[in-house]
């Protein structure tokens, strides 16, 4: 399956058609994975699995989480690829502004964004989408870079934003 998204040969109305079959399948196989188990570092590291393993636009895949102790700085949580920064200020980069904002930053050349945070210098575009609580409190961001410049579009940000929602709301 995700090597169709690699062939350039394909109409793109095909490639989208598939990558939303793509997210619509994983949005029920996490919901199967995580049936049942309460834990949020269980649940954020196997959407950060599940969703790394299933693109190959997607290069490093995780969450940075709300400091409890420190409620305006995010901290590493689980992830899949090269080594993160650990902490992020809010208003810092691309999950700083996703976390002040309350709002998806989809970002199509990330050396445009001021104050990006070149945690990978492969890194040329990004996703983060917020992740809310069912008390509407912000809990984490999710953060999905690619070494392809403008690598996500509006399917990726819904299908990342639905599982996010089906998952931690
Ligand atoms: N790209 C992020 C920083 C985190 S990492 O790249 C893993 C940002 O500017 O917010």
């Amino acid at each position: 399956m995700a090597e169709a998204f690699n062939d350039k040969t394909l109409a793109p109305g095909f490639l989208n058609q598939d990558k939303a079959a793509r997210y619509a399948e994983l949005a029920d196989e996490i919901a199967s994975v995580l049936d049942g188990e309460p834990n949020l570092t269980a649940r954020m590291a196997t959407v950060a699995s599940m969703l790394a393993s299933s693109f190959d636009h997607y290069f490093w895949t995780g969450f940075y989480v709300v400091d409890p102790d420190k409620p305006r700085e995010l901290v590493v949580g689980p992830y899949q690829g090269s080594l993160g920064c650990l902490r992020i200020a809010f208003g810092r980069g691309v999950c700083g502004a996703a976390a002040e904002t309350g709002q998806t930053q989809r970002v199509a050349d990330v050396h445009a964004f001021p104050g990006h945070i070149a945690c990978d210098s492969r890194s040329e575009s990004e996703i983060v989408v917020p992740v809310f609580d069912a008390t509407g409190a912000l809990l984490a961001v999710f953060d999905v870079d690619s070494d392809r410049p403008a690598a996500f579009d509006a399917i990726d940000q819904d299908g990342i934003e639905r599982i996010l929602r089906a998952t931690f709301l």
